[in-house]
Order: C-alpha cells, then sequence, then structure tokens
C-alpha cells in the first residue's frame, strides 16, 4: 500500500540562523508597488507570456544563487511556459490535499517555516526587447499570479519580491530597463514560502506562474488609482489618484442609453439605469489625464449604480431581499490548472446563467480581474474572498487567526483584495477568507473593511454569529439547523458559504433546500459547493474517451492525497453537465409554475416571477399537455405580462372539454424560453419548466404477450431463480433474476460508511429456504444472510407473460437500511434499446427527480451509466416508471412493467465492476483510484427492477444521511412487477 511504501519522514524543517523572506512573515514584499483598482490604460504593454529558460531547484539551499545574473549560461535549462504550471508541464506531478499541507505526513507544519525537503525553487530567465520609445515612461512589470512567491530581477539587479499567490505583484523596473535593447528578467518562484501558511485550500497544490504577466510603459502623468461609488439611486463620486507630474483629469461617462458626456467627480445622473445580476447595466467611465502640455493617458472601466445593504435583516441589492442562487468556484482549469482562459470563464459564466445559478463565491481567494469584469457584464453577484484559509493549523489555540506574525499577511492579503476590486459592481459581499480558524486577525481585517468600504456587508463562517461577520454564512447546515434559525427571530440573515455538496452522483434533497429557502426570509440561500470538478483531464490509454478526469494520489504514492474529494461539482471538470446539473437548474429557476389538477384541466397556469428586477417580457411559454406520455396539446405564450415579484394566473386556451376523451394518465408541460438572445444564452434556451399533473390513470401498456410455441422459460433447480427464457429462438437471458437489495455505493454512501454500515445488504448470501413448484410457476424463499426472508413468485401466463411478486419478512430487529428493494439480472448486450415510460430524460433518484418530467424516452443503454463521474458508482436510475422495455435491433425484447411505480436501471456494466465498495473505497491516502472511463462493458445489459432505491442525499458526502423519506428501513414490503416478452 502506498502508505507502507511512503517513507514517512517527520523531520524538522532545517533551522537557519537568519529567517530569509520565504521563511519570514514579516516580510511579504519588497518594492512591490501599492495595490490599485482594475482600470484599463491606453499605455503600451509587452506580455511576458511566453515558453521561458527554467530550472528547478529540489530545496531552497541547493538552488543557485547566481542564476539571475546576465552571461549566465542558460543554454542547458529547460523550458516553462508562463503563464503554467509546472506540474502540468513536466515537473513534479500534481498534489490534492484538502487540508493540512502539501508537506502533508512528511514533515512537521511548523509555521512560519515551510517544509524544506520538496520546497523546490523554480528559476525563470528571458530576454524581452523594450521598444526605444518606451525611453522616459515609467516602466511596470507585472506578474499575474505566482505560487508561492516571487523574486524579480531585471538586466541582473534585483527588483522586488512578493507573496500572497492569487493577487497580482507590480514592480516600478524603470530604473532597471534599457528601451530599445534586449532586457533580461528573472524570475525566481518558490514552491512554498511563509504564506503558504495561509493558502491552505482544498485545491490542486500547484505552483508556477498564472493569470496575465506583462509589462507596461506608463506616462508619467497618469492615473495610479481610481474609487468610484456608484448607488443605486445615480448618485456618485469618483476619487482619482494621479501620479506627481499629472495636472488634472477629466472625466466621461457613456451608458447603453447615454452618449459620452463629461461628469464632475461627484453628482447624480439622472435616471440612471441599475446594476443587477438580473440587469447587468454598466456604464463607462473614462479618465482623461493630462500634464502641462495636453493629455497623456487615457484611463477606463466599467461601473454600475447599485446598492447593498443589509436592512431589516436582509441582504438586500437595490432595495430588494435577493435569493442567492449561488455556487462556490475555485479558479481552475482541467488542462491548465491555475491557468484559466478567458473563453474558459466565459464558458463557465454560460453555464451559470444555463444553470439559473446568479451568485458565486471567489472560493477562496481573489480571481483573476477579468473574472470580476466578465460578472460585471453579464451579471453575476459575487463574494470576494480574501485568500487566506489556514485550516491546517486548525480552529483552536494554534489558529493563525490569533497568531500576531501573521497579522500582516492577514491584513495585507484582505486590503489588496479590496483596494484593487472595490469598483466592481458584481461584488456584493467581502468575505474575510476560508476555514482559517477566528482571532483578532480577522476582528481586524473586518474593522478595517468596514472602515474602508461601507458600501458592502463583509461575512466570514468562522465568525458564526460573532461580531465580525454581517451575514451569518455557515457551511453544511442541515434543513433542521437553518430552520431553527429562521424561526428565531434572526437579525442577521443566513446565507450558507457552503452547502449541498455536489460530490459524484449526489444532490438528493437540494430542492427541500430551496423550499426552507423559498419559505423563510431570513434564509437567503448561499453557495452550492461546488460548481466544477477540480478534476485533471490526463491521457490514459486505458479510457474509453482517451483521458481520465484524474483526482489526487493518480500520479504517484509519495505524495499525500485525499483522493476524490476534489470532484464536488454541479458539472465535470471537462464542463460537461453531470446529472444532477439539471436539479440545480430547476431548484434555482426563477419563474416558477403551479396548479393544482383542476386549474391545470381547465388550461390554467400560476406563474410566479420570482426575479427582483425584470418582468418577463424576456420569455415565451410553450405548453404541451401529455397524455400517457404522449402530446395531444399544446400551445405557446408569446407575451408574459407578469412583473417581478409578482404571480399571475395565465389561460393556456383549453378547458375540460379538450380533455375530455383522453384515458390515462395527464400531465401539463410548461417550459419557459427566451425570446431573443439574451447575454450568453441563445434564443430558444429553456430557463425554466415545470410538470403538473392533470389526473392519473393507466398508462397503456403497449406489449400484449406472445403465443405459446415462440417463447421458454426454465428455473434453476437449486436457485430457484428464473435463468433461462428463450423467444423465437433467442436467449434472453444472460444472468438469472436476484433479489437486489444494494447498490454501487454513491461518494455520499462511502462518506458516511454505508458501505460498512448497511454493508450486508450489498451482496449477502442467498440460502435456499424453500421451493414451491405449481402449474402456473415457481415460489422461492431466500435466507438473506440471516437479514430477513425474501420470497420471490413466478407466475407464467400461456402468453408468456411472468408476474413477479418479491416479498420481505421475517426481518432481524438488527437488520440495517436498505439500498433498495427489487430484482437484478442481465440480458444479453444485443438488448441495447431501452425505452420507458417514466422520469427523464437524465437519470433521477425518490429524492433528486424534480426537474425530471414523467415521459416517454428511447434512449441505449450505453449512455445510461454516467461517464463524467471521476470514480464508478451508482448511476442510470429512473424513477416514477410504468413501464421499460429492452429490446434488440429487431424489436424482440422484455417489457417490465407494474400497477405501482417502480425504478429502474439498464447498464453496460455489473453492479461489481461500478461498486467502489468491492474494491476498497477509501478516499484519503490510499484510496481507491478507480476512474469511470476506463470501466469497460462486458457484453451484457444489466437490469435492476425495483420496488424503491434509497435516496442520495447531498447535506455532506462525509456523514450526513438523506432525509428519512428517502430511505428504506429493513421491514415488510412487497413488490409485483410483470415481465412481457415482445417480438
Ligand atoms: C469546506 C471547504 C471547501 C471544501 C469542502 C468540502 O469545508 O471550505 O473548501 O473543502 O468543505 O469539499
Amino acid at each position: 500500500m502506498k502508505r507502507l511504501l511512503a517513507i514517512i519522514c517527520l523531520c524538522l524543517p532545517l533551522a537557519l540562523t537568519a529567517a530569509e523572506d520565504w521563511q519570514n512573515p514579516a516580510v511579504n514584499d519588497h518594492d512591490r508597488l501599492p495595490m490599485a483598482a482594475t482600470f484599463s490604460t491606453d499605455s503600451p504593454q509587452l506580455s511576458l507570456h511566453t515558453t521561458w529558460k527554467f530550472q528547478m531547484a529540489q530545496t531552497p539551499e541547493s538552488r543557485s544563487l547566481d542564476f539571475y545574473k546576465v552571461g549566465i549560461d542558460d543554454s542547458s535549462w529547460g523550458r516553462m511556459p508562463v503563464p503554467g504550471m509546472w506540474q502540468l508541464n513536466g515537473y513534479g506531478d500534481p498534489l490534492y490535499v484538502n487540508a493540512g499541507y502539501a508537506w502533508r505526513g512528511h514533515y512537521r507544519t511548523t509555521p512560519p517555516i515551510p517544509a524544506s525537503e520538496h520546497n523546490y525553487v523554480g528559476q525563470y530567465r528571458q530576454s524581452f526587447l523594450i521598444p526605444a520609445g518606451w525611453e522616459g515612461s515609467d516602466i511596470v512589470l507585472v506578474i499575474g499570479s505566482a505560487t508561492s512567491s516571487v523574486r524579480v530581477w531585471v538586466n541582473g539587479k534585483e527588483a522586488g519580491y512578493s507573496e500572497d499567490s492569487k493577487l497580482e505583484a507590480r514592480f516600478d523596473i524603470t530604473k532597471l530597463v534599457k528601451p530599445g535593447a534586449e532586457n533580461l528578467i528573472a524570475l525566481e518562484v518558490f514552491r512554498w514560502c511563509d504564506g503558504t501558511y495561509l493558502e491552505d485550500q482544498d485545491f490542486w497544490r500547484y505552483a508556477g506562474i498564472a493569470r496575465e504577466s506583462y509589462i507596461m510603459a506608463l506616462p508619467k502623468a497618469r492615473l495610479e488609482d481610481i474609487h468610484v461609488s456608484a448607488e443605486a439611486d445615480g448618485s456618485y463620486s469618483i476619487d482619482a489618484k494621479l501620479s506627481k507630474s499629472a495636472k488634472g483629469v477629466k472625466f466621461y461617462l457613456s451608458g447603453e442609453d447615454m452618449s459620452e458626456r463629461e461628469i464632475p467627480a461627484s453628482g447624480k445622473i439622472a435616471g440612471a439605469k441599475q446594476w443587477s445580476a438580473e440587469t447587468p447595466s454598466l456604464y463607462h467611465l473614462r479618465a482623461v489625464v493630462s500634464d502641462q502640455k495636453g493629455v497623456t493617458e487615457t484611463a477606463g472601466l466599467d461601473f454600475g449604480f447599485r446598492t447593498v445593504k443589509i436592512e431589516d435583516g436582509l441582504l438586500k441589492v437595490n432595495g430588494k431581499p435577493v435569493l442567492i442562487k449561488g455556487a462556490d468556484r475555485h479558479e481552475i482549469s482541467a488542462r491548465g490548472g491555475y491557468v484559466v482562459t478567458e473563453e474558459e470563464m466565459v464558458r463557465d459564466i454560460r453555464i451559470m446563467k444555463q444553470l439559473n445559478i446568479n451568485t458565486v463565491r471567489t472560493s477562496h481567494y481573489p480571481n483573476d480581474p477579468r473574472w470580476y469584469a466578465l460578472c460585471d457584464k453579464y451579471g453575476i453577484y459575487v463574494i470576494d474572498e480574501a485568500n487566506i484559509e489556514s485550516h491546517g493549523m486548525g480552529y483552536g489555540e494554534k489558529t493563525l487567526a490569533k497568531d500576531p506574525q501573521f497579522e500582516l499577511a492577514h491584513m495585507q492579503r484582505t486590503q489588496r483584495m479590496v483596494y484593487r476590486d472595490i469598483n466592481h459592481p458584481c461584488i456584493i459581499v467581502w468575505s474575510l477568507g476560508n476555514e482559517a480558524g477566528n482571532g483578532s486577525n480577522f476582528e481586524k481585517t473586518y474593522d478595517w473593511i468596514k472602515g474602508y468600504d461601507s458600501s458592502r456587508p463583509v461575512q466570514y463562517e468562522r465568525a458564526e454569529l460573532g461580531r465580525n461577520t454581517d451575514i451569518y454564512c455557515p457551511m453544511y447546515a442541515s434543513y433542521d439547523r437553518i430552520t431553527k434559525y429562521a424561526e428565531s427571530n434572526p437579525s442577521r440573515p443566513l446565507i450558507q458559504c457552503e452547502y449541498a455538496h455536489a460530490m459524484g452522483n449526489s444532490m438528493g434533497g437540494f430542492e427541500e433546500y430551496m423550499d426552507l429557502y423559498r419559505k423563510y426570509p431570513a434564509l437567503q440561500g448561499g453557495c452550492i459547493w461546488d460548481f466544477v470538478d477540480q478534476a485533471v483531464c490526463w491521457p490514459s490509454e486505458k479510457s474509453s474517451t482517451g483521458y481520465i478526469l484524474a483526482f489526487g494520489g493518480d500520479f504517484n504514492d509519495y505524495d499525500p492525497s485525499d483522493n476524490s474529494f476534489n470532484c464536488n461539482g454541479i458539472i465535470a471538470a471537462d464542463r460537461s453537465l453531470h446529472p444532477h446539473a439539471y436539479e440545480v437548474q430547476h431548484g434555482y429557476r426563477s419563474i416558477l409554475s403551479s396548479a393544482s389538477p383542476e386549474m391545470a384541466a381547465s388550461g390554467k397556469v400560476s406563474v410566479y416571477n420570482e426575479n427582483l428586477f425584470i418582468d418577463l417580457s424576456r420569455y415565451m411559454l410553450q405548453w404541451e399537455v401529455i397524455c400517457n406520455g404522449r402530446g395531444v396539446l399544446a400551445g405557446t405564450v408569446p407575451d408574459l405580462k407578469v412583473a417581478d415579484g409578482q404571480t399571475a394566473t395565465i389561460d393556456l386556451g383549453y378547458g375540460a372539454a379538450d380533455l375530455g376523451g383522453l384515458d390515462g394518465d395527464l400531465y401539463l408541460n410548461v417550459r419557459y424560453s427566451l425570446k431573443k438572445p439574451y447575454g450568453l444564452l441563445d434564443a430558444g434556451e429553456v430557463v425554466a419548466h415545470d410538470q403538473m399533473l392533470i389526473r392519473e390513470g393507466n398508462p397503456v401498456i403497449c406489449a400484449t404477450g406472445v403465443l405459446g410455441d415462440q417463447w421458454s422459460a426454465e428455473f434453476d433447480q437449486t436457485t430457484g431463480a428464473l435463468k433461462s427464457y428463450t423467444l423465437a429462438g433467442r436467449e434472453l437471458l444472460s444472468a438469472p433474476l436476484m433479489p437486489c437489495f444494494g447498490r454501487a455505493v454513491t461518494e455520499n454512501d462511502l462518506g458516511a460508511k454505508l458501505d460498512r454500515k448497511m454493508g450486508a445488504w450489498l451482496y449477502p448470501e442467498m440460502k435456499v429456504a424453500d421451493i414451491q413448484r405449481g402449474p402456473a410457476g415457481l415460489e422461492v424463499t431466500y435466507d438473506v444472510a440471516g437479514l430477513a426472508k425474501v420470497s420471490v413468485r413466478y407466475e407464467i401466463g400461456a402468453d408468456g407473460v411472468i408476474t413477479v411478486t418479491e416479498k420481505m419478512s421475517d426481518v432481524a430487529a438488527d437488520a440495517p437500511e436498505l439500498f433498495r428493494f427489487g430484482m437484478e439480472f442481465a440480458m444479453p448486450g444485443s438488448f441495447d434499446n431501452l425505452e420507458f415510460y417514466g422520469k427523464g430524460p437524465f437519470e433521477n433518484y425518490i429524492d433528486r427527480q424534480r426537474a425530471a418530467e414523467v415521459g416517454i424516452y428511447s434512449q441505449k443503454v450505453a449512455d445510461q451509466y454516467h461517464i463524467g463521474y471521476s470514480r464508478p458508482q451508482e448511476s442510470g436510475t429512473h424513477v416514477g416508471m410504468r413501464w421499460m422495455r429492452l429490446t434488440d435491433a429487431s424489436g424482440r425484447g422484455f417489457e417490465f412493467s407494474s400497477d405501482s411505480k417502480f425504478s429502474a436501471s439498464a447498464l453496460p456494466f455489473g453492479r461489481r465492476d461500478i461498486d467502489l465498495s468491492v474494491t476498497g473505497g477509501g478516499r484519503g491516502d490510499g484510496g481507491d483510484q478507480r476512474h469511470s472511463p476506463e470501466l469497460r462493458p462486458d457484453g451484457l445489459t444489466h437490469v435492476n427492477i425495483d420496488l424503491a432505491q434509497m435516496g442520495l442525499g447531498c447535506i455532506t458526502s462525509w456523514g450526513a444521511l438523506p432525509l428519512p423519506e428517502y430511505r428504506l428501513p429493513a421491514g415488510e414490503m412487497e413488490f409485483t412487477f410483470r415481465i412481457t416478452p415482445t417480438l
């Protein structure tokens, strides 16, 4: 095992006499320019993005001390792209740990000194031709994001030093460069420094340089910083800081509804359009700076008029309480690591818009400046978080939140974030950090923000209900806990900073959170953990897709790992949607439809517009009445007149008389789509949908059975199981029908240790207790591993139809809960067409089925398993089934039906093949490293037909169970279904 192979060396880091910068929390920078707000400038820029000469030392002590000098022979050096992470470019392996620092298990954690062994030092060299025309300008070098620290030399002279991996560092290199010539730039990046103690976030621990890095030539007279305050009522003030040589600045404003005009430094814009995530109206401010001779620089930025306040105990944007339909997002690319392109950012925002996500928490550090500009532009609320997580130190006395040595770093990281991001309307809340304990350092950063920026609330999860948070923002609070809070007449809103842990096949019970958020005003939503799996797309010959979605522990046996715990996304790392994404889209929709059966029968639907700032004129409503899954009536309501926050009853134009002659299940489906493209969404994209029951009947079962000479059935003499069924000479069974109580465990099951607690039901020994044979069939009774008796009765009609009745009785008092109650068998893989009347089209479960709609779906068995799950697990179930057919190309096969709704799946893999409990299942060091794309179909169609399967849950993936109503306590139960041959 990996643990045994690893040489655990718990040695103290090398004690050095004089603390170097990388070990000294009192020194976080040298000659780094003060952080300023993000704005554009027309000054020339030179990109540093290219492949640099690169060498890596294994330890700080063994690094070259003169690598930065002019004239050093670097011809034998390697190469490294900027931007680029070392571990994705041939230097070291990706390492993932949740908490406990990247040296966990090998070295002690001794703040402020990081481990020295394996503290690789990357040294970069590259020459750049600085244009001759830059003579006379101030030349500034910008490193977008260096993990964990960077020191810069220009032409052999030191320009500066900086820590804090997640904010750009700027250095004035005017005195060091020679315009009109090649200039050598050298960078030294440490994998770990004292700052690493504040960067123990639950993510890949890459090192290298990310984000945009460049050199600028700035005029002597220029804008140095700018702060624009703008309120929802159109009032604004601009505070611009100019360089010494500047003599003045003029401001010009333009917007979608106004052509550019000069404005004073403060005033009020009559009729200014308000910014919100629903109406992201931006205005462009141009700042024209001049010296005595004339204009020297034109700078610019976009801003919005909006007001954020906590009033009456509620978080309000422009005076209205917003419902935070949020997600946490790591700035991570499946191929680039911390290097995320603008196209990837836009793609993420587009997916958020598709899924009705209106808020992002930048977990757990400030993001690339372009991210905020895109959120401003397309309308996403942002909770901007400081780059502070010292999780590995715990929350007790050792927490760095109480350590005076780290006060400076807490403060600098907070201040720089606020200085840089202050002008973005999208940022509605500042967050002090994540999982870093609480103490005086956070009280001070809280007080500082409150003093500097009165326009936004501040939150911090570890402050709980203490003084240094304006919002109560717990993580993973259960339904009961938030209800209790809501009913306690609270003075602070509750917005979960993380909830609904979307790991693997999850999000069962997600909509129950939404029900509570919609019920209690004080519950203003939260951010799902998290937006996207952090897995890395890694080539694999064994994978059917050519790559795996790699997670912790996939790269070597030495590094510590928390295995697949970084795959908790609503979507997969390759940005394909996980099935539970549809439940998020549904739970987060802002158009909610409802109708009693009587209303729906008379063609009326009640439409609630949950938007706060727009009516529904952007959307049209398309409706359809389905009878037994087939459309019978349809229509469109092209213009919806429902004001923000209002409910209207819409008449769809049909009445009870139109449904009179229809027999069976009747449902009304409504969907709302964009009439015209809006933002990143196309015309026709569906933003909300609902299905309402008109009446339930008996959906017509199509198959009728066949003549006696065309079929034959055979039971196993010893097990009593139906082992063979031939139809017109073809065998339909590849594995016999057997009762089934287990499932391939999900990540949530593993987290709750259900593989152990309920493991007795997974693969129990089935002892035949009795077999009764009769003229029309057989009844077999099994003793299921001492847990219960289960009998299966087969009644076979002359038409070949088998009625199967499975019954559980004599349940042991200490029998654990069941994963499922049903039957399992296999058919030859040629039976690869799946058609069903039930909930679809995507997989759904008893506690994750509100987005799915009853209908008839024709699918392929090959597509039933969701290959996007990083690790194998249960997949492909559909609930609410009334019939399901599995047929081959000629249409021959079985139809399964029941008078009660059942759930079922048909997969190209056997249950054992996708069950991590069979192969170990573990998650931490030495965990189970299996990957879904490496599964190989075994040529069979594996079928499960169940009365019920327990839910998935989502409260956490480390212990919480699904809600009681979605579980299956062992007890007497009975399930009857029919197997009808079809030709
Ligand atoms: C939270 C943490 C996240 C992540 C999550 C579990 O405690 O803030 O970063 O670790 O748990 O996936």
